[in-house]
């Protein structure tokens, strides 16, 4: 027992993270059939993106092209390699497995690519951590079932699992079962993670149209779907590690007005600790109750459910933080954005560009919050700065607001791994440009190498590693010790 210590343990997995529909490109390449994420167009911060129900020849849909990882992972991975990557987070896409989601054979196009994606992977001694479901479903499936909303789709999502499990399993250890579960809390996550269409396409809004009940159903179909994939796991690798994965929605309450402390204690229980009760200990937790039984909310939940999601508890805690809001009981506070959420400005805190406010310690204070509840290893698998970077005459990019923002985040860690947390990995997000989900953008940029691609889709797609690759680099040789700024940092790989 030295959790004391301040620093971070030895074999510490330090890396990045990325998603098939954000990162690949590809998206009819290789046998592979249409995913919800397909049919988003490009928006801005301001502009929603739109789902189309069928491609539209004359709108730009980001996720076609993405950054073409598809034809350049070699390349990318290289440059993982370079910065010492223990892990890389990336995601299989369903619809490459399965075009169809219902389909009798899997694609053998679709899973060759990703032994290839391994093998590279291996060959610069990097761990592959896989989401298994990352916002984004095989199109058919929404079509056909309205998603999650049918529970015939946990079979498919089982069969998937199935045949990912056996096939790669001498080669990926670690698991997620589904990126950012507690998504369906909320309006947003709809269509995004539960491949529910809104009538006639929609926007992709915070208030997206919904059906509260529906949408909790897609949800207990989630946790039954991540409950087999448990226990499939195990049985066919018992050394598997699979986790649960959770946009962790971190709010303090505005004022110490026990209104307000409740209503943000209110917040974190069913923002985040409803999916964290139900992926870690095995059963829904009385506040959920007491949340469906005041919104008429009637889950269809046969018997065996209970057992089912007792059988299928995962082996550690991962989750995504950005930020932080406040709550207040007041309704006449001014509104901010955030991860997937909005809530209410807190006057310590600077914003990001997206309006998303900064707040190292708030991670500090999740993973007590977390901890404290599960204790069971964490693992923060998604955190950073979307920014608008500039690339000088010289070529190079100076991000020096990144480095400053993830120094700070990496310090908190290690604050709370003196608290006693079981941390295992980090894994900044957006490790090399990609779209974003939010808002379909290219210039709402994360990575540590840049990528020639605007907003438009045009550009090279040249990756040229930019200050914070050097930095990180560095973090990552020291384990964290030394967080900063190296002096010979302009040598281009
Ligand atoms: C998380 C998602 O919510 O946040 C990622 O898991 C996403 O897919 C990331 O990209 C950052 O959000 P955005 O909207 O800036 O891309």
């Amino acid at each position: 027992m030295n959790n004391w210590i301040k620093a971070f343990p030895e074999g510490f997995l330090w890396g990045g993270a990325t998603a098939a529909n954000q990162l690949e490109g590809g998206y009819n390449a290789g046998g592979k059939g249409l995913s919800t994420a397909d049919m988003l167009t490009a928006g801005t911060h301001d502009t929603p993106r739109r789902i189309t129900p069928e491609l539209e020849e004359r709108l730009n849909y980001p996720s076609h092209e993405a950054i073409d990882f598809y034809h350049r992972y070699e390349e990318d991975i290289r440059l993982f390699g370079e910065m010492g990557f223990k892990v890389f987070r990336m995601s299989i896409a369903w619809s490459r497995i399965f075009p169809n989601g219902d389909d009798s054979q899997p694609n053998e196009e679709g899973l060759k690519f990703y032994d290839r994606v391994f093998a590279e992977l291996k060959k610069h001694n990097i761990e592959p951590l896989v989401t298994i479901s990352h916002y984004e479903t095989p199109f058919n499936l929404a079509k056909r079932y309205n998603g999650w909303s049918d529970r015939r789709v946990v079979d498919f999502y089982v069969k998937y699992c199935e045949v990912i499990f056996s096939r790669y399993k001498d080669v990926v250890k670690y698991w997620l079962t589904f990126n950012e579960i507690n998504i369906m809390t909320l309006p947003f996550g709809t269509f995004m993670a539960g491949a529910m269409l809104p009538e006639g396409g929609g926007e992709l809004t915070m208030s997206i149209k919904d059906n509260e009940q529906l949408r909790y159903q897609a949800l207990h179909h989630q946790f039954i779907a991540s409950a087999k994939a448990v226990k499939l796991g195990h049985s066919i690798n018992p050394e598997f590690k699979i986790g649960c994965m959770i946009a962790y929605m971190c709010s303090y309450p505005l004022t110490c007005n026990p209104d307000d402390v409740l209503l943000a204690q209110e917040k974190d229980n069913l923002s985040n600790f409803l999916c964290g009760d139900v992926q870690v200990r095995g059963a829904y937790p009385g506040f959920a109750k007491r949340y469906f039984k005041e919104h008429g909310i009637e889950l269809e939940m046969p018997e065996e459910d209970e057992d089912i999601l007792k059988a299928g508890r995962v082996d550690f805690y991962t989750f995504s933080y950005y930020s932080s809001t406040c709550v207040s009981a007041d309704p006449n506070q001014e509104q901010i954005g955030g991860n997937m959420s909005m809530g209410l400005k807190n006057p310590y805190l600077k914003a990001s560009a997206w309006e998303w406010q900064i707040d190292p310690k708030g991670l500090r204070w999740a993973l007590n919050n977390i901890y404290n509840r599960y204790q069971i290893p964490m693992m923060v698998v998604e955190n950073g700065l979307g920014a608008v970077d500039i690339v000088e005459e010289d070529g190079s990019i100076n991000d020096l607001y990144r480095i400053d923002y993830l120094k700070q985040h990496v310090e908190e860690m290690k604050e709370a791994i003196a608290d006693g947390v079981e941390l295992a990995g980090y894994t900044p997000w957006g490790c090399i440009d990609l779209v974003s989900a939010g808002t379909g953008e290219m210039k709402k940029r994360y990575g540590f190498i840049h990528v020639d691609k605007d907003n438009e889709g045009k550009g090279t797609l040249a990756r040229t590693p930019k200050k914070s690759f050097y930095w990180y680099k560095q973090v990552i040789e020291s384990n964290g010790e030394d967080l900063n700024m190296p002096e010979a940092q302009n040598t281009l790989v």
